[in-house]
């Protein structure tokens, strides 16, 4: 199986000048597989927000190496690395970060024209195909305001998949749901993942989540303290 991602001795530091420096990842290495569904669990300050963003390509490690469908992307520019993140990743935040101005289908499209500069017919039906696909097509014109918070989740979930990602990179996406609907966005998450193999890291504080996930990357003090495939 193909490695969607791997971090090799990966550390981060903050700091510097006249802050003291921080270190808050200490040495991180694991790989992820094509098609798993990964929980990253652990508790407050432990450095879990800090790894995704580090796996987002969104900053850097201040040591090791960290390689997306195989590529090292240390020696990568700017340009390079947003390139990469376009293609190979989406990402969902605990707060849906939609744009408020916009509707859900604009919200779902702007992925898709923000690499080419235009907005094209194909781009629409795609879009539409995937509020379809999560029950929201009825709902494509309306604004996240006149969305419930589950339903606001569902279009950040399918605007990470507008560019089809192999790696959906998500932190805490139920975090402020209740349950019910923590758990129907969770399974809407594993049936993307069953059906079109996308490989999903997801954040979550949920045991009962992270239970029903393939394998829990367990983080403690910036280090991994387990890494445990579940039990099928
Ligand atoms: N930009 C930054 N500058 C300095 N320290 C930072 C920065 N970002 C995070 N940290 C520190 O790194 C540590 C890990 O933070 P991180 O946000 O990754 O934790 P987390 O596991 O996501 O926590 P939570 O579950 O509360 O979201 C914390 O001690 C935090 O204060
Ligand atoms: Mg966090």
């Amino acid at each position: 199986m193909a490695n969607v991602l791997e971090l090799q001795a990966i550390r981060k530091q903050y700091g510097g000048g006249n802050a003291p420096i921080v270190e808050v990842l200490h040495g991180i290495d694991f790989s992820l597989q094509e098609g798993e569904f990964v929980a990253l669990t652990g508790p407050s300050g432990s450095g879990k927000s800090t790894l995704l963003n580090l796996m987002g390509l969104l900053e850097r490690p201040s040591q090791g190496e960290l390689l997306i469908a195989e590529q090292a992307t240390s020696p990568l520019d700017d340009n390079q690395r947003t390139a990469l993140r376009n293609r190979y990743l989406g990402f969902v935040f605990q707060f849906h970060h939609l744009l408020p101005a916009f509707s859900a289908m604009e919200n779902v499209l702007m992925p898709m024209f923000a690499g080419q500069g235009k907005r094209t017919r194909a781009m629409e039906e795609r879009a539409l195909f995937l509020l379809e696909r999560v029950g929201l097509a009825a709902h494509a014109h309306k604004k996240p305001v006149q969305l419930s918070g589950g339903q606001q989740q569902r279009v950040a979930i399918v605007r990470a998949l507008a560019n089809q990602p192999r790696l959906v990179l998500a932190d805490e996406p139920t975090g402020n749901l209740d349950s019910q609907t923590a758990d129907e966005v969770f399974q809407l998450m594993r049936s993307i993942n069953q059906q079109d193999g996308v490989t999903f890291l997801i954040v979550t504080h949920d045991p009962r989540l992270a239970a029903r996930t393939d394998r829990e990357i367990n983080l403690v003090d910036g280090q991994i303290a387990r890494d445990i495939h579940q039990p099928i």
